[in-house]
C-alpha cells in the first residue's frame, strides 16, 4: 500500500514540516518578505520568460507570485522529499493509493490509449475501459442519428442527466464549456434534491422523446434516486408504465441500476477505482458525449492524457508546480482561500467543479496514518466568470486585508468571438493586483489627501494566468487534468488522502433520521435545542392549520 509523503525521497515522516527542505523554504520567504513584485520585475527583465511554462496548448504564467528560481528549486526539492514523483507513478500504475478505502485511484486509466497496459490485481483494465467507451460511442451515435426510439416509437431527441457531486459537476461544466460543439440533441442536467431543479430541466420536453440518464457511482445517493423516481413518474405519465426504453444509467453498481429498472444494455459501468470528483472521463459523461459526439469526447480524453503523460515524464511538471505553489501559499503565507476566475462565459462553471475537486479532496485534518496534520490543509476555492466577478468580489481581492491568490484563465479566441476588451480586463486585473498603486502615485494625481488611503492599492497580490488559444475539447481536458494533478500534488505534500470523503457521511446519516422524524407526527426529536426548535418551527409552517 502506498502512502503519500512516504514514498521514496529522504523524508519518511508524515508531516510536511519534517521535510529537510522545509526550514529553508520558510527562511527564504521570511528573507524576501519586503521584496515587492514591482522590485522583482525591475530586478529581472527575464522574469516573465523564466516563470512561464507551456503545458500542451496551455500557457501558464506564475511570474506574478512572489517567487524566484531559488523558490522553485526549493519547492521541487520539497516535492521530491515528499515523494510526489513516486506517488504519481504509483497512482497511474494502478497501485492502491486510496488507503482508507483500500483501492487504486485510476481515473487516468479512463483516458489511457487503447494499447496501454495498466494492471489492477494482475488484470489489464484498459480493455474494459475501452469496451465501455465503445458502448457509449455506439449508443450516443445512434441517439444523435435519431435511431434510438422510446416506448411509443418516437425517436429520442432530449437527454436529461441526473446526478450530484462528481456525477454532475464535471459533465455539466464540460457540456457548457463545449456548447459551441454541441449537436442536434437537447441535453439538460439536474442535481438538486429540491424538485424545482428537475421540474425546470424537464420543462417543455416530451416524455415520448426523452431519455433520462441516472448517473450515480454508488446508485444509492438519496438526491439522485429521488430525482430518478420523479423523472420515472413524469415519463410514465407521458408514455405509460413501461418506461424502460427511456432510462439509462452510469454507475459502478450495475446490479442496482438494473434492479431499479434500467435495461442492462443501457447501463454504462465504470470501475470502483474511479473517484466521483475525478470521473469526468467516465460514463457519467454520457450526456456530455451525447451533446458533443464521441469524436469530440475522444479529443477531450486526448487532452487529459497529454497532461497525465507530463506529470509522469517530467519531475518539474506544471501541475506539480501549481500544487506546490498552492501548498506554499496556504502553509507558508497563510492564504486561506483561492479564487478561480475564467474570463470565458463558456467556462463559468469551472469554479463549481473545482470546489468539489479540491475541497472534497483536500478538506482533511488527519494524515493517512490517522495523525493530525500540522497546520492548515486545503484552501477554500471560489470564483465566478470574469468580467462579472469584477463587479462582485474583486474589491475584496484588491483592497481587503487578506491576500487571496487568483487563477485567471483566458482564451485568445473565446466562444463569443475575439474580444480584446475581455482579455484586456483579465490582464488589467492581474496587473493591478500584482503592481498596485502606491500612496505617492495616488497623491501625485491630485486626489484629496483624505482620499489617498482609500485609493491606494497595496499590490503584491499573487495570481496565475493560464492562457490558451481556444477552449477546444482537448484544451478543456488539459485544464481538468491539470487541476486534478495539482490537487493530488497538494495532498501528497500534506500527507493526506485526496481520494476519500468521510466528512460528508455524518450529515447524510443525520438527514435520514431527521427525515423520519419530520414525517412522523408522533416523533419527539431528541437533538440539540436549536435543531429541536427548528424542526418544530418547520412542522408548524409546513402544514399550517
Ligand atoms: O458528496 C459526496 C459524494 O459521495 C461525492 O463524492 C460524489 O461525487 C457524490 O456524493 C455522488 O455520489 P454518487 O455518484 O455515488 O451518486
Amino acid at each position: 500500500m502506498v502512502q503519500p509523503g512516504c514514498l521514496g525521497g529522504d523524508n519518511r515522516e508524515m508531516s510536511i514540516h519534517s521535510a529537510a527542505v522545509w526550514p529553508e523554504l520558510v527562511a527564504l520567504n521570511a528573507d524576501q518578505v519586503d521584496l515587492s513584485l514591482v522590485d522583482r520585475f525591475v530586478a529581472d527583465p527575464q522574469r516573465a520568460e523564466s516563470l512561464s511554462f507551456a503545458l500542451g496548448d496551455l500557457w501558464v504564467d506564475v511570474a506574478k507570485h512572489p517567487i524566484d528560481a531559488a523558490t522553485l528549486d526549493l519547492l521541487f526539492r520539497l516535492a521530491k522529499q515528499r515523494g510526489v514523483p513516486e506517488f504519481f507513478a504509483a497512482m497511474i500504475g494502478g497501485q492502491v493509493v486510496n488507503q482508507t478505502e483500500g483501492r487504486p485511484a485510476l481515473h487516468t486509466a479512463l483516458r489511457a490509449s487503447a494499447d496501454a497496459v495498466i494492471e489492477v490485481d494482475g488484470v489489464n483494465v484498459v480493455p474494459e475501459v475501452h469496451q465501455t467507451l465503445g458502448q457509449m460511442t455506439a449508443f450516443t451515435d445512434a441517439l444523435r442519428a435519431g435511431q434510438v426510439t422510446g416506448a411509443t416509437g418516437h425517436a429520442i431527441r432530449a437527454v436529461v442527466s441526473l446526478g450530484i457531486g462528481g456525477s454532475h459537476l464535471g459533465p455539466t461544466m464540460a457540456a457548457e464549456a463545449l456548447a459551441e460543439f454541441a449537436g442536434p440533441l437537447t441535453v439538460r442536467w439536474a442535481a438538486n434534491l429540491d424538485r424545482a431543479d428537475l421540474t425546470q430541466a424537464l420543462a417543455g420536453l416530451d416524455p415520448a422523446s426523452t431519455l433520462v440518464v441516472v448517473c450515480s457511482k454508488t446508485f444509492t445517493t438519496a438526491e439522485t434516486l429521488a430525482a430518478a423516481e420523479q423523472a420515472q413518474a413524469w415519463l410514465a405519465a407521458g408514455v405509460g408504465d413501461d418506461v424502460s426504453a427511456h432510462l439509462a444509467a452510469a454507475t459502478a453498481a450495475p446490479e442496482r441500476a438494473e434492479a431499479w429498472g434500467v435495461p442492462a444494455d443501457q447501463v454504462f459501468t465504470f470501475p470502483e477505482w474511479v473517484g466521483g470528483r475525478f470521473s469526468l472521463a467516465s460514463s457519467v459523461s454520457l450526456g456530455l458525449m451525447a451533446a458533443i459526439g464521441a469524436e469530440r469526447f475522444g479529443e477531450m480524453l486526448t487532452g487529459m492524457r497529454l497532461v497525465d503523460d507530463q506529470v509522469v515524464a517530467e519531475e518539474r511538471s506544471v501541475p506539480v508546480l501549481l500544487g506546490l505553489l498552492d501548498v506554499w501559499h496556504r502553509q507558508v503565507r497563510g492564504a486561506a482561500s483561492r479564487a478561480v476566475v475564467p474570463y470565458s462565459h463558456a467556462l463559468r462553471r469551472f469554479p463549481d467543479h473545482l470546489q468539489q475537486l479540491e475541497m472534497e479532496s483536500l478538506g482533511k485534518s488527519v494524515s493517512v496514518d490517522g495523525r493530525p496534520v500540522e497546520g492548515p490543509t486545503g484552501a477554500v476555492i471560489w470564483g465566478a466568470a470574469g468580467t462579472d466577478a469584477q463587479h462582485a468580489f474583486f474589491q475584496l481581492l484588491h483592497q481587503g486585508p487578506e491576500v487571496i491568490p487568483v487563477d485567471f484563465i483566458g482564451f485568445a479566441q473565446p466562444a463569443g468571438g475575439v474580444n480584446d476588451a475581455l482579455m484586456a480586463n483579465l490582464l488589467a486585473q492581474a496587473e493591478a493586483l500584482a503592481i498596485g498603486r502606491s500612496e505617492q502615485e495616488v497623491a501625485a494625481t491630485g486626489v484629496a489627501p483624505a482620499l489617498v488611503p482609500h485609493r491606494t492599492f497595496a499590490g503584491g497580490r499573487p495570481s496565475t494566468v493560464i492562457l490558451a488559444q481556444r477552449l477546444t475539447p482537448s484544451v478543456l481536458g488539459q485544464l481538468v487534468a491539470l487541476y486534478e494533478h495539482r490537487t493530488v500534488t497538494a495532498a501528497v505534500l500534506w500527507g493526506i488522502n485526496p481520494f476519500d470523503q468521510w466528512g460528508v457521511e455524518l450529515g447524510k446519516q443525520l438527514a435520514v433520521r431527521i427525515a423520519d422524524e419530520l414525517s412522523d407526527p408522533e416523533s419527539s426529536p431528541n437533538h440539540d435545542s436549536s435543531t429541536n426548535s427548528l424542526m418544530a418551527r418547520y412542522r408548524e409552517w409546513r402544514n399550517p392549520s
